[in-house]
């Protein structure tokens, strides 16, 4: 039987696209890797076969050699990009050393095609809509890891014949998302904050512009990034073209919610205006912007009033102080 790996199964991304593969694409196999540092074992299905491992640390040979494994779609990353300055050293970690570890098993074991997620992030404070012609120009070390990642990848294409797709999600959301998190997914940690009484928080004045992807829409266009033919040693651009800006996000979910207070926070640094073309993902992979924001945000709220009580995960200590803001304190 074929395998399929998906590593950071337990997250957003995998444990959708798991769901989707086994719905789908019943003939493959699932084997799915993660060391639950930012994902919940709840959202893995059962017939997935699940190794939680660390791919910064772990070796990966054992599960390679057992399986047929045609495609890897690797997922798993600590996607913190306005925290990571702070974080440097786990960010580079657990992007870069990991997704080494991933490459090298690729390889070793002829894996057929490689899907890495990349980030809008590695574009910077370009001139948007982003588009995959630009030069990348990342600002925080998220965004240089994962443009490090995406260089690595190409090389190991051209060194050893490694085929591969890359990725380059913005802001997906939807049904699996990590919202106990206070670091990331800024719709997540509203509806965290909802859920908790707590007004939600806008860093600086909410003009920042950013466009939201449902995960819903994402899933059949990750697919064929492993089995499109002219997928192959592409970058691609994923998600809704459709911008907002913060405060209109936030307002919008105060309607969904049912009203809620909005603080504002000291600014960050982060790129003002982030969204990107999608062109190309319609052409190559059939993306299709189905799901609009309020729809999309309509069933997430929907989704996680029916979740666990869980503790918002705080880190215990930042590895830099200096200049952290005072919000995360
Ligand atoms: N969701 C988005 O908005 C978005 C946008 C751009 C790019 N991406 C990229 O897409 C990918 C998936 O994102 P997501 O939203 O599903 O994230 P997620 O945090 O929900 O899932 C990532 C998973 O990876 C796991 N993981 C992290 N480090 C690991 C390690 N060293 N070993 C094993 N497992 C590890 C986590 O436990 C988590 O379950 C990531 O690479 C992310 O950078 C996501």
């Amino acid at each position: 039987m074929k395998a399929i790996v998906i590593t950071g199964v337990a997250g957003l991304l995998g444990s959708r696209l798991a769901n989707w593969i086994l719905e789908n694409e019943p003939t493959y196999q699932v084997l799915g890797i993660d060391n639950l540092s930012g994902g919940y074992k709840d959202h893995i299905d059962s017939r997935v076969l699940f190794h939680q491992l660390d791919l910064a640390k772990d070796n990966l040979d054992p599960i390679f050699s057992a399986h047929n494994v045609e495609f890897v779609f690797h997922f798993a990353a600590y996607a913190a990009e306005g925290l990571s300055p702070f974080i440097r050293k786990y960010n580079y970690t657990n992007n870069v050393v990991a997704t080494a570890n991933v490459v090298n098993a690729c390889i070793a074991h002829g894996v057929g095609r490689l899907v890495f997620t990349s980030s809008m992030a590695v574009y910077g404070a370009g001139n948007p809509p982003f588009d995959e012609h630009d030069i990348p120009n990342p600002i925080d070390p998220y965004g240089i890891a994962k443009y490090a990642c995406e260089m690595d990848i190409q090389v190991a294409g051209q060194q050893h014949g490694l085929d591969w797709c890359i990725i380059r999600p913005h802001n997906v959301y939807g049904i699996n998302q990590n919202i106990w998190d206070r670091y990331r997914n800024v719709l997540g940690i509203w509806i965290y904050q909802k859920l908790n009484n707590q007004p939600i928080t806008i860093f600086g004045d909410g003009s920042q512009k950013r466009a939201f992807s449902c995960i819903d829409d994402c899933l059949l266009p990750l697919w064929n990034a492993a089995v499109a033919k002219e997928a192959s040693k592409e970058i691609i651009n994923i998600g809704s073209s459709k911008e907002y800006q913060i405060i209109e996000a936030a307002k919008l979910l105060q309607d969904i919610v049912g009203g809620a207070e909005i603080k504002f926070l000291e600014k960050r640094h982060e790129v003002h205006a982030a969204f990107a073309t999608h062109q190309k993902s319609i052409d190559l992979l059939g993306y299709q912007d189905n799901t609009n924001l309020n729809a999309g945000l309509v069933s997430m709220w929907h989704w996680a009033q029916s979740q666990p009580k869980r503790q918002q995960f705080v880190w215990p200590a930042y590895e830099l102080e200096n200049g952290l803001y005072q919000f995360w304190k």
